[in-house]
C-alpha cells in the first residue's frame, strides 16, 4: 500500500489545507483586488470528493487538515464536510480546524464543536471599526467580534491572525496583544506576502515582523516557547497568561525547511507549496482513476514539492505568485 509523504528534500507532510472555496465576503485590501472574478461553480470539487480526497491524504499520514477559503463558512454544505472529516479526529487526525474571517462564525460555532473542532483562527487586523471597514472594503467589525466571543462562548480555542500593514495598523499591534491576553486569545503576527495583483503596492504596506518584535518585547514580558501548532509560526508566551504570540515572517525568517504541508483547492488542484505555481490536478486523477489514480497524482506531487518559496517585496515588483491566497487559503 502506498506509504507516508516524503518530499524529495526529506520533509514529510502531515498537514493538509483544503481551501472549500474562494470566494469571500470581504475584500481585504492586502489579498484581494476591490474586483474579482471567482471559480465558475460547475469546476467545484463536490463536498463527498473533497471527504474522499481528504480521507485518502489521513490513509497516506496526514495527521492535521484546516479547511481555509477564501471564507471557509460562505460554503452552504460546509458543516457537512465538518462533520463527516470530525469523524476522523482522534482516529487518525489529531487535528480538525479552520481559518475563518468570522463574519459568519456566530451562526456556526457550537456545531464546529460538536463536530470535533477545538480551536479556530480568525483573521481580525484591527478592533477599531472604521479601520477594519477600510482594511476589509465591506466588513462590520462588531459581527466579527460576535463571531470570537460566540466560538469561545462554545469552547473553541480561539487564534487572532493579524497582518501587519504600514499605515494601517501597525500602530495596533501592543493593544491588539493586551486585548488578546485579557480576552485569553492567542494572537499571530504574520507579514503580507506577494500572492495576486491588488490595487495598491505591497512595498507601500510591509512591516518586517522583527522590528516589530522588538517592540512587543519592550511592551510585554516574552518568554520563546518551542511548542508548535504544526504550522509555520514560531511562539513566544506572553508572561504567565494563557496568550501565545506567534510570528509568520516568510519574508524575514524563512521556513520552509520544516515545511510539513500541501494545499488542495476548490478545483481539485493540489499546490505543494504557497509560493509556486506547479501543481497537479486531483480532480481529474480521482475522476479518471479512481484511488489508484489520486495515489499516483499525489505521489507526483509531493516528489516535486519545491524547496522553498521566493518571495520578496519591493516597489514595483510583480507578485511572486499570480493566484491570490484565497484560491489556496494560505
Ligand atoms: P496553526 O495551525 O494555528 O499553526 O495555523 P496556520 O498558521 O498553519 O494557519 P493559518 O490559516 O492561520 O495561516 C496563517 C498564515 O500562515 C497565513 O497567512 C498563511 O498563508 C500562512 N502560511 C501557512 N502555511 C504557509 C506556508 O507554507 N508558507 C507561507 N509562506 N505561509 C504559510
Ligand atoms: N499575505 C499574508 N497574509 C494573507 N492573508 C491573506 N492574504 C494574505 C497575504 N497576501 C491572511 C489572512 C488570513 C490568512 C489565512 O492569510 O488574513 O488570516
Ligand atoms: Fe476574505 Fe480572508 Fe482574503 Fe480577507 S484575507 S478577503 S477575509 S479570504
Amino acid at each position: 500500500a502506498p506509504g507516508a509523504l516524503v518530499d524529495g528534500f526529506g520533509r514529510t507532510i502531515r498537514y493538509l489545507r483544503v481551501s472549500v472555496t474562494d470566494r469571500c465576503d470581504l475584500r481585504c485590501r492586502y489579498c484581494m483586488a476591490e474586483k474579482m472574478t471567482f471559480l465558475p461553480r460547475a469546476q467545484v470539487l463536490t463536498l463527498d470528493e473533497i471527504a474522499i480526497i481528504a480521507e485518502r491524504f489521513i490513509a497516506r499520514g496526514v495527521r492535521k487538515i484546516r479547511l481555509t477559503g477564501g471564507e471557509p463558512l460562505v460554503r452552504r454544505d460546509v458543516t457537512d464536510l465538518v462533520q463527516r472529516l470530525g469523524g476522523h479526529v482522534g482516529n487518525g487526525l489529531d487535528e480538525l480546524t479552520l481559518t475563518t474571517n468570522a463574519t459568519r462564525l456566530a451562526d456556526h460555532a457550537d456545531a464546529l464543536f460538536d463536530a470535533g473542532v477545538r480551536r479556530i483562527n480568525v483573521s481580525l487586523d484591527s478592533r477599531d471599526p472604521e479601520r477594519f471597514r477600510y482594511i476589509t472594503r465591506h466588513g462590520d467589525v462588531a459581527q466579527v467580534l460576535g463571531g470570537i466571543a460566540a466560538a469561545q462562548a462554545a469552547g473553541l480555542r480561539v487564534k487572532i491572525n493579524m497582518v501587519a500593514l504600514k499605515g494601517l495598523n501597525e500602530d495596533e499591534i501592543p493593544a491588539m496583544l493586551d486585548w488578546c491576553v485579557a480576552e485569553g486569545l492567542d494572537l499571530t503576527l504574520i507579514e503580507t506576502m506577494p500572492l495576486g495583483t491588488i490595487d495598491e503596492d505591497r512595498a507601500d504596506r510591509f512591516v518586517p515582523l522583527s522590528a516589530v518584535f522588538e517592540r512587543l518585547a519592550a511592551h510585554r514580558e516574552l518568554a520563546r516557547d518551542a511548542g508548535s501548532t504544526g504550522g509555520p509560526a514560531r511562539y513566544w508566551r506572553v508572561g504567565d497568561s494563557k496568550t501565545r504570540l506567534g510570528l509568520i515572517s516568510p519574508l524575514t525568517n524563512n521556513f520552509c525547511d520544516g515545511c510539513n504541508r500541501v494545499r488542495l483547492t476548490t478545483e481539485g488542484r493540489l499546490f505543494s507549496c504557497l509560493g509556486h505555481d506547479d501543481h497537479a490536478d486531483l480532480k481529474t486523477a480521482l475522476r479518471t482513476g479512481g484511488i489508484a489514480g489520486l495515489d499516483a497524482a499525489i505521489d507526483a506531487a509531493i516528489a516535486a514539492k519545491p524547496q522553498a518559496h521566493d518571495f520578496r517585496i519591493a516597489r514595483g515588483d510583480a507578485p511572486a505568485v499570480s493566484r491570490h491566497m484565497s484560491v489556496t487559503g494560505g
